[in-house]
């Protein structure tokens, strides 16, 4: 099995990988926002991405998630881990604290996330965006960081680039959500319309605006992002490690029934 993890370089980079190799793929939806590079880790095939590319190119708006998610799918992958830098909306979720999500809220305005289109709909299941087994496996690997790590919680995906307004902060902890980002969705879309299983560990940053009297800025992201990559690195290699080898779960079969439209009207360049 190969294991597919999208996330930043930083991470990547400290975990320890053996036999690295790069692959450059083309997906239908153009290239992914680097080439893949595959290695070993603890005998597991790793497969990475960084989300935003190489030199951080690509805004949370303008990352290929279809092409991400399209070309690690191509090479074999099934399931997918991925980290995020996130702001809190809670005073018990602290800059360095990991949030591993079980629920996301879509704010999003200006990104494709989906791969039916073109003469092809599907309704796809989406109650539970992250793939239960992997999320749980997620947290039952805490103890490998001395990081407290929460086991639940929504995630609201903004469009940013922007940090937020007070107002939408304030709105957002008015809904209990517990986390902020910019780019759950579409990859937790897109996973699930491939089949593949998707589960992510959030990094908190930052307490987001609806606290500070400042802003939120980013060298203060950035700074705990750092902070962040060793309890991410460490909770992300004893989850590669202790993964176990047959799925167990539906991802795998998300199609089934989801399809709308009937076969015979499928056109032939979208089979
Ligand atoms: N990523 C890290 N901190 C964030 C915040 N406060 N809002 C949106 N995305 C973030």
């Amino acid at each position: 099995m190969t294991v597919g993890f999208i996330g930043g370089s930083g991470i990547y980079e400290s975990l320890d990988i053996e036999d690295v190799r790069e692959e450059r793929v083309e997906t239908p939806y153009g290239e992914p926002s680097a080439p893949i590079t595959i290695g070993t880790l603890a005998g597991t095939e790793i497969a990475f991405l960084p989300r935003h590319g190489r030199n951080h190119q690509y805004s949370p708006t303008e990352v290929p998630y279809r092409a991400n998610i399209h070309a690690l799918k191509q090479i074999g992958v099934e399931r997918i881990l991925s980290s995020n830098a996130v702001g809190s909306l809670r005073e018990d979720l602290p800059p360095q604290t990991l949030v591993i999500p079980d629920q996301v809220f879509d704010r999003t305005s200006h990104r494709c996330s989906s791969f039916f289109e073109d003469g092809v709909v599907a309704h796809t299941s989406f109650a539970e965006p992250y793939c239960p087994h992997v999320a749980s496996h997620l947290a039952a690997c805490a103890d490998a960081t001395d990081a407290t790590v929460v086991d639940e919680g929504t995630y609201v995906c903004i469009e940013g680039p922007q940090f937020s307004t007070r107002a939408e902060s304030e709105f957002y902890r008015a809904n209990n959500w517990d986390v902020i980002g910019m780019t759950a969705i579409p990859e937790a879309k897109l996973a699930r319309e491939a089949e593949l299983c998707y589960a992510t560990v959030t990094g908190v940053t930052d307490y987001d605006v609806w606290k500070q009297d400042a802003e939120v800025t980013l060298e203060e992201v950035l700074g705990n992002a750092a902070a962040n990559e060793q309890s991410i690195k460490q909770l992300i290699e004893r989850a590669i490690e202790t993964l176990p080898d047959e799925r167990d779960c539906d991802c795998g079969q998300t199609l089934e029934g989801a399809i709308n439209t009937p076969s015979d009207a499928i056109p032939d360049e979208t089979r």
